[in-house]
């Protein structure tokens, strides 16, 4: 008996020793862990970004998302990332109606631009579906036609990853690889997202800081699409997309839908958060900052063209009890549509595309 309860402890002693010897392969806390806060710049007349206070944005953060955003780790086989349908050079959307997943099966929304999205406060989708871009970038991982991936595994690979836990203790000073989680990679995907500002280039901006002058054209359809009057015929648009954002963010029917009843909507947006009929075929406002790259346009992607997009409205589209009183047959001519297309066009920004930060760390 004594025996044996003598070599258990000399066993005890020997394995607390040998623990003691050999580093833990998870410990980062020798990697320093120094953060550079990030100024979030926009152009003046831009409102003020709202940022958690439990996700401070810093320049080890955006490049850890950076990292994460473009890389395919985060699909089941390893063939998609975020940036497959957010791609930097067509202003983080994909040009396609919907977009297919991992397994090639359709989606039922177009891809959503993430230009400005941090400034988006009033729900993210096109439904409003998701509260923060925290919330938002756990849900295409797990989406069964996005991602189709689980984070568990996507952070076991994390974890095993040659590079990944070094950049997870650089942005957030974990001090061992097993505390990364999945609410930490959403944080730094969020605060890479919340870098994606208009670079304040577009011809709009630079009229607007009288660096450059509007064409007759452009000028004719920046006064109907803001209802100035002065002899044109109101085209209502500014009350929805007003600047400096062109979104109010609103959940809105402008009419695209040739249905009678509120019920009929094939895609119920809005109104399937909400549980309210009255909210069904409502959809957020998007932008119309960099149209000219994000093509086809509305939820469905329906409209293949700008031309398409004014056709609509100048018809007044189709009648809902829900539809926004705003959205009615417009008076305007073939000339006076040119000159609202011109005006839209003047938000034209590619210096966004271009931007270095944006691009795909891994090229
Ligand atoms: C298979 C294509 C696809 C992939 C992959 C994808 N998205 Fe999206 N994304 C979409 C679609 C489609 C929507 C609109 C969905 C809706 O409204 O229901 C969207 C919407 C969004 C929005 C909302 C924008 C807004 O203005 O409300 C954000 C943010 C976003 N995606 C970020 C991400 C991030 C981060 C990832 C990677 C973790 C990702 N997406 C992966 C297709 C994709
Ligand atoms: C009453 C609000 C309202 C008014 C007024 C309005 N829109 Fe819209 N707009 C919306 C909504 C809501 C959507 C998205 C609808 C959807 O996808 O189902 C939208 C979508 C668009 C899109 C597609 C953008 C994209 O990324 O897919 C364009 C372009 C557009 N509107 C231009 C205009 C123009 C030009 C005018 C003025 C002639 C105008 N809108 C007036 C609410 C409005």
């Amino acid at each position: 008996m004594m025996r044996t309860s003598a070599s258990a402890i000399l066993l005890l002693i020997l394995l607390s020793q040998c623990t003691k010897d050999r580093p833990d392969p998870g410990d980062l806390s020798s990697i320093t862990y120094q953060p550079h806060a990030y100024q979030v710049t926009a152009p003046v007349t831009f409102p003020q970004m709202e940022i958690p206070a439990d996700n401070p944005m810093t320049e080890e953060g955006i490049d850890l998302g950076r990292r994460l955003f473009f890389d395919p780790i985060l699909s089941a086989d390893s063939t998609m990332a975020c940036a497959s349908c957010h791609l930097p050079q067509s202003s983080f959307t994909d040009n396609l109606p919907v977009s297919p997943g991992i397994d090639g099966i359709n989606g039922r929304r177009s891809a959503m631009s993430l230009l400005n999205v941090g400034f988006y406060n009033r729900g993210l989708f096109w439904d409003g579906r998701s509260a923060s871009l925290e919330e938002q970038a756990l849900l295409p991982v797990e989406d069964q036609v996005e991602l189709h991936h689980s984070w568990t595994r996507v952070v076991e690979d994390l974890k095993r990853h040659p590079d990944y836990p070094e950049k997870f203790r650089e942005a957030f000073g974990i001090k061992n690889t097993s505390e990364i989680t999945k609410e930490l990679a959403a944080k730094a995907i969020a605060q890479f997202e919340r870098t994606l500002i208009s670079s304040g280039n577009s011809k709009f901006d630079r009229v607007q800081r009288q660096e450059a002058f509007f064409t007759d054209e452009e000028l004719n359809g920046y006064i109907m699409f803001f209802d100035r009057g002065s002899g044109f015929p109101d085209a209502e648009c500014a009350h929805c997309h007003n600047a400096p954002l062109f979104t109010t963010n609103e959940y809105i029917n402008n009419g695209i839908e040739d249905i009678q009843d509120l019920t009929d909507f094939p895609d119920m947006g809005r109104g399937a958060i909400t549980a309210k009929t009255i909210d069904n075929g409502r959809f957020r406002v998007p932008t119309l900052r960099n149209l000219a790259f994000t093509a086809p346009y509305m939820h469905d992607g329906r409209f293949k063209t700008l031309d398409e997009v004014l056709d609509h409205y100048l018809s007044g589209g189709h009648n809902q009890l829900n539809k926004d009183a705003l959205i009615y047959p417009l008076k305007l001519s073939e000339e006076q549509k040119s000159d609202l297309k011109a005006f839209i066009l003047t938000l034209t920004d590619p210096d966004f595309l271009t931007n270095p930060a944006y691009q795909n760390p891994f090229d």
